[in-house]
């Protein structure tokens, strides 16, 4: 008793439910948005994008985080040991989440540190000494300074995570968001207020009729806003486990599954308004990956009057993007050493820390100061394809097929149950139409 006890003080829980919707949306919200969809949406489908991209969040999106929140708040356990004792066979399920926190977070750290540094360095100079390009390729590619970063990066998290969930990450995100919120709007009155910046928004939002030629051209665009709507929603990484499993019994899972859903397509409509026209109306042309943000949009603030200042709001908004996502990937790991092995808070996260500045390194360094692959990637692009293409889809494949098929406990949440209507739509998807859309993304990911 005085042992579970002592779990339940470490394990700690959210005291609000707005703190629960703030942690959650800002998981959700992450590179992802700024840098992924503006880029994607342009240049797959514009407006149709959206609206395909809007459909899944519905079919795809909204069951699956809520199923996810849902054995969080009923369990009260990490992902692993949730899906141990919901059944024995399907631990493995929560495995695959961890995995894929552990893997995701090995990579997105080391573009945190880029973060930080660009942040750090519109505070301190505002002027790269080379072009941007060059800057970043040498920058990205050298082997010592990078890591440092990463360091730091991670070494930010690790305070948040060590602080609790109330006090650390609820505190966080309770600033962060509506910080984040407040400068994305700032950045889009000033993106749409340049000249020609209509172009741009043309690019957005509509279709050009090249990218949807036929039933091939259509389909791309439906994978991508499916690859899309589970990334930015951090789905099948055991977040909305973890999450859901420090919610108290006030909350309300289906409204908050919804609100979470579109406050993170909301950002992502807007980091596309913020970004898009400005490049254009400068001359440039959006360019994919990481170059969009650390190449193109350099050029960009050189170009603006008072350029420094956009240029450092914009790093700010990007850095607490990523704090927020990176946060709930550490606690995922961190909350099982915490609920299995009774470890304290503390050293649960410095041990999920260290490894992670450990594995973040080799991802770090495999960009070019040292040649590390696996399976023909380096690691960098190893750890986004084994998280991305593998255990992300898999793990929400099998919770799909699991609580649809064979779960016979009582209803998930009793908040759908209520809703006979609701709860029937809900059984269909999750039984029907989720795990063969997941399986089709899972198919053409690999192919
Ligand atoms: N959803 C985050 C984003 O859009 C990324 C992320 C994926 C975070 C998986 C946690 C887990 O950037």
């Amino acid at each position: 008793m005085a042992d579970k006890t002592k779990t339940v003080k470490e394990r700690g829980s959210f005291s609000s439910r707005l703190g629960f919707i703030l942690a959650s949306t800002g998981s959700a919200i992450g590179l992802g948005n700024l840098w992924k969809f503006p880029y994607v949406a342009g240049t797959s489908g514009g407006g149709l994008f959206l609206l395909i991209y809007i459909l899944f969040m519905l079919l795809l999106g909204i069951p699956i985080i809520f199923t996810e929140f849902s054995i969080g708040k009923k369990m009260k356990l990490n992902p692993i040991d949730a899906y141990s004792k919901l059944n024995k066979k399907c631990g493995f399920i929560g495995f695959l989440g961890a995995a894929a926190s552990f893997a995701i977070l090995s990579f997105y750290s080391v573009v945190g540190g880029w973060v930080l540094k660009y942040f750090i360095l519109y505070l301190t100079k505002g002027t790269f000494e080379a072009s941007p390009n060059e800057f970043f390729s040498q920058f990205s590619t050298s082997a010592a300074e990078p890591v440092i970063w990463h360091i730091l990066f991670i070494g930010v998290c690790f305070f948040i995570v060590c602080a609790g969930i109330s006090n650390g990450i609820e505190r966080v995100s309770k600033i962060m968001l509506p910080a984040l919120f407040i400068i994305i709007l700032v950045l889009c009155v000033r993106s749409v207020t340049l000249h020609g910046s209509s172009e741009g928004l043309r690019f957005l939002f509509f279709p050009h009729p090249d990218q949807l030629s036929g039933i091939k051209g259509l389909s791309h665009v439906a994978v991508l806003a499916m690859g899309q709507v589970f990334f930015s929603l951090s789905l099948g990484t055991g977040i909305g486990i973890t999450y859901g499993s420090y919610l108290d019994k006030k909350s309300n899972l289906v409204k908050d599954s919804v609100v979470i859903s579109v406050l993170d397509t909301l950002i992502a409509v807007l980091a596309g308004i913020a970004i898009i026209p400005a490049v254009f109306a400068l001359g440039l042309k959006p360019n994919s990956g990481p170059g969009l943000i650390f190449e193109t949009l350099p050029l960009v603030f050189e170009k603006l009057f008072m350029g420094r200042i956009f240029g450092l709001l914009f790093f700010l908004l990007v850095f607490f993007a990523a704090v927020t996502s990176a946060i709930s990937m550490l606690e995922v790991v961190a909350s099982y050493l915490i609920d299995h092995y009774k470890m304290n808070r503390k050293t649960a996260v410095f041990i999920v820390t260290s490894v992670i500045a450990i594995s973040g390194s080799f991802a770090s360094l495999s960009l070019g100061g040292f040649e590390i692959n696996l399976f023909g990637l380096n690691l960098f692009d190893f750890f986004s394809f084994a998280s991305e293409k593998l255990f992300m889809p898999l793990a929400a494949l099998f919770t799909c097929i699991y609580i649809g098929h064979f779960y016979k406990g009582d209803a998930v949440s009793s908040e759908l149950t209520a809703k006979p209507v609701l709860y029937n739509i809900y059984s269909f998807l999750i039984k029907w139409i989720t795990p063969v859309l997941i399986l089709i993304i899972f198919i053409l990911g690999l192919i």
